[in-house]
């Protein structure tokens, strides 16, 4: 059977995930606490996969990138970009809009520090295949980090070894489809420098040559 493009919010695959689930609603009951569904257009030519929803981020706000340190950067340079209007307010209901763009992780629920392990992105794989299929006018894929890069290559039943990440590359998937990698916009890949501003902003130049 065609699984569905966006797992239930008490989706009950991965038995990890879930329990950090009840554990995350007993502490914080005021939390989104269920697996955060794509975010955007419909007939988007961009799809950003992130890896997972943050503790404090998508998972208490129930978007993706909405709320932590990872949104503030990603929404910035969508709205500078021309992939977003409004204002990003780091809540779901700031009324900030996607243009042409749809936002999605490779792994719908929070894992526990920020870690899914292997069977769980394998098991989530199936939702971003069919967020892939069913989004169209697809063009461009923005993988944030390697694991994003990974789950989406596989998608397409491509060999790794000939599609490797490197913030910076363009990917071709087919003749529609692009993937452009760039490290996650964490607040440690910040803080870090491994991922600088100039450096985010120069793979959306890329995309927007795309598109
Ligand atoms: N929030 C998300 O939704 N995904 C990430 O990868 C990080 C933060």
């Amino acid at each position: 059977m065609t699984p569905p493009p966006e797992a239930p919010k008490d989706c009950q695959i991965c038995p990890r995930l879930v329990e950090f689930r009840r554990s995350n609603q007993q502490k914080h009951p005021d939390f989104f606490n269920g697996a955060v569904a794509s975010f955007g257009s419909h007939s988007a030519r961009l799809l950003i996969v992130g890896l997972a929803p943050g503790l404090k981020g998508a998972n208490w706000s129930g978007r993706p990138f909405t709320g932590d340190a990872a949104g503030d950067l990603l929404y910035e340079t969508l709205l500078e970009f021309g992939f977003a209007t409004g204002h990003y307010q780091a809540r779901p209901d700031d009324g900030l809009e996607l243009i042409d763009t749809m936002i999605t992780n490779a792994v719908r629920c929070v894992p526990p520090q920020n870690k899914p392990v292997g069977g769980e992105i394998n098991a989530c794989r199936p939702f971003l295949d069919q967020r892939i299929k069913q989004t169209k006018a697809l063009k461009v894929i923005m993988a944030l980090g390697k694991i994003a890069h990974d789950s989406v290559v596989r998608t397409q039943n491509k060999r790794l070894v000939e599609y490797p990440f490197k913030h910076g590359a363009r990917h071709q998937l087919d003749n529609q489809l692009v993937l452009i990698d760039s490290y996650h916009c964490s607040r440690y890949n910040l803080n870090t420098r491994r991922l600088t501003k100039p450096m985010f902003e120069d793979v959306f130049k890329l995309i927007r040559k795309e598109l």
